[in-house]
């Protein structure tokens, strides 16, 4: 079978064993190994305050940039585009406070009824400054964002449309370039939640061009961190969240009040380090491809190849199996999917089904998500939302097979 070289992909991640297949991947995957190790090497060596001029404070600070750069890197972003916080529900909140005096009363907000609650509470909140809020539906039958659905809600009151590239209840992939290009032709700004698809495709702010866009780093191989890319001339106008004295010059520092966390954010080279590796076994070659974009790149279309092999088997199956309702895209194609799978199964409560894999040390769950509305729209709460299964690059066709035969014994 063609495809990443499975051994040492797994090997590059000490959290991954034989004995326990994950398929919580959506939830958050395991930490590269040079993720790891930099966090050890940098508690383990410096662990000073930053900022002072002796030096090892000086070759701290230096890490943490350097970690900053990673981050700006990985979605193709320069460093001062990009805030880093604990959790994208943070950079979120970060991003609407600091917007606040920029959307003013009488004007209009988009969120959708899909994404997970991080890309909408936030924004809902300008409710209470006088801004209306309005929502884009998903297509109940297909469980995605269209087109037909954005013009029903956009005009030119609305400054800011908030959805999602990925659904992380359903795994279906939305044509975000195109979105975005209906948003500004609005004169809206967009603001795009990457966090169910930055694990399986590659991130390009520039490409899309949007406004802002985040993702949570501890689900791409990284730290429990997460970054938001605004562009240039948004941060430059949006209103401070750190102290009054630190004027223009503390760049997206004054967007990151407390600071960044300094051994995650110096771990950050990690993730480029693993996807650079992974590129450079892919073609045979010692030495990582010093154009970092073009490998990037190349690396996440091994990734979307390897995922789709490993999703298809068990697409297969939910599609044939009479009683599962599957979400989403009804196929494992990569250009409409990602490995996140979705599914409700007839007469029985999503709750009762990873249940029964547990102990099979196969490893999945149920819920809504925090796509809470989704689960709303469609009437999934009473039986606890869907059974999710999601892949990440590093699973292995063995796991796979051991999941569809438990599953196939679950479901019958
Ligand atoms: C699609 C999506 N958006 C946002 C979030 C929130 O991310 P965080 O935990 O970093 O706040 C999640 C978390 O699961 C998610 O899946």
């Amino acid at each position: 079978m063609s495809g990443l070289d499975t051994p040492w992909v797994r090997a590059q991640f000490p959290a991954l064993d034989d004995q326990v297949a994950l398929f919580d991947n959506a939830g958050g995957s395991v930490p590269a190994r040079s993720v790891i190790t930099r966090v050890t090497d940098y508690m383990s060596k410096y662990g000073v305050q930053l900022g002072a001029s002796y030096a090892r404070s000086v070759q701290a600070g230096a890490l943490v940039d350097a970690g900053k750069a990673a981050a700006a890197a990985f979605v193709n972003a320069s460093p001062d585009e990009v805030i880093l916080s604990g959790s994208s529900t943070q950079c979120v909140r970060n991003a609407a406070r600091a917007l606040r005096e920029l959307i003013r009363p009488g004007d209009a907000i988009v969120v959708t009824d899909l994404d997970h609650e991080c890309n909408i509470g936030a924004w809902r909140e300008f409710a209470e400054a006088g801004v209306e809020i309005r929502e884009w539906q998903f297509d109940r039958d297909t469980q995605a964002l269209t087109m037909m659905g954005l013009e029903r809600v956009l005009d030119s009151r609305v400054k800011l449309v908030a959805f999602t590239h990925c659904s992380n209840f359903v795994g279906g992939i939305h044509d975000a370039k195109s979105f975005v290009k209906r948003i500004h032709d609005a004169g809206a700004l967009s603001c795009i939640d990457g966090v169910a698809y930055a694990p399986h495709r590659r991130v390009d702010v520039q490409a899309l061009d949007t406004d802002f866009y985040f993702l949570s780093l501890y689900k791409t191989f990284g730290p429990h961190q997460a970054l938001l890319y605004g562009k240039r001339e948004h941060w430059d106008r949006a209103k401070s969240l750190n102290h009054f004295f630190l004027g223009d010059e503390a760049g997206s520092y004054r967007f990151e009040p407390g600071n960044v966390n300094h051994e995650l954010t110096a771990s950050l080279p990690g993730i480029l380090e693993h996807l650079l590796a992974l590129d450079a076994h892919v073609r045979g070659v010692a030495q990582p491809d010093a154009d970092v974009q073009t490998a990037l790149s190349r690396a996440y279309d091994a990734i979307a190849q390897q995922e789709a092999s490993l999703v298809q088997p068990l697409i297969e199956l939910l599609l044939a199996h009479q009683q599962v309702k599957l979400m989403g895209p009804q196929t494992h194609d990569a250009a409409k999917r990602v490995a996140t799978v979705g599914f409700t199964v007839q007469g029985r409560d999503s709750a009762g089904i990873p249940a029964m894999l547990d102990a099979q040390d196969i490893a999945i769950r149920y819920g809504h998500f925090y796509a809470h509305r989704a689960a709303t729209a469609l009437g999934l709460h009473a039986n606890n939302g869907v059974v999710r299964v999601s892949m990440a690059h590093y699973n292995s066709h063995a796991e796979v097979a051991r999941l569809v035969k438990a599953l196939d014994r679950a479901l019958s």
